[in-house]
């Protein structure tokens, strides 16, 4: 059995990810809630091995979980000046800004103090660098991302 463990190392050792640029490791954590490095991001579900995708949707842009809906977490979304007015929840709050993206992914507050749905994962895995990592992407995914113009083939 010595053996076969002894193989399973070799070959982690050899897929291991050559070092990689943070918005690599953003877009890691986003899509499997696991950093460049192969560490599981640490969350109030427990989950391991899916990310933020799960729920919000894998360009960000929202979805449904649970019946619950997941808001668009792109970075210009997050941001938009208007802030946001949730609806089904019947709460608003003002624009988030990069530190209080953070709150809300590690300690589930909104920019307005409120208490988000526990079915939101309080990620409390993320170091300073993951977060700055995380938040990168999120912004790459709000420019890559727009939404497309309606046009005959989407009809
Ligand atoms: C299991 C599903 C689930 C996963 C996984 C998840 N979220 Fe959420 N998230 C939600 C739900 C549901 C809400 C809405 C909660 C509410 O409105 O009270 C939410 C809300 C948010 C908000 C607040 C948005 C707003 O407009 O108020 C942010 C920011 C956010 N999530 C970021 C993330 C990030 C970043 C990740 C990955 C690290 C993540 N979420 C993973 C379900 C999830």
């Amino acid at each position: 059995m010595a053996s076969v463990s002894l193989l399973g190392v070799a070959l982690v050792g050899a897929g291991a990810p050559a070092p990689v640029s943070h918005t690599d490791n953003g877009r890691r954590i986003f899509l499997h809630g696991t950093t460049s490095a192969g560490r599981v991001v640490e969350n109030s579900h427990g989950m391991e091995g899916m990310g933020c995708a799960m729920c919000h949707g894998p360009d960000g842009r929202g979805g449904m979980m649970h019946g619950i809906p997941a808001p668009d977490i792109t970075y210009a979304a997050l941001t938009d000046p208007n802030g946001h007015e949730h609806v089904f929840m019947d709460r608003r709050h003002p624009p988030f800004n990069g530190e209080t993206i953070k709150a809300a992914i590690v300690a589930g507050i909104d920019p307005a103090g409120n208490t988000l749905h526990e079915e939101m994962p309080r990620w409390t895995g993320l170091s300073p660098a993951d977060l700055d990592d995380l938040i990168d992407y999120l912004q790459v995914l709000s420019q890559g991302n727009r939404r497309p113009q309606p046009g005959p083939e989407r009809m």
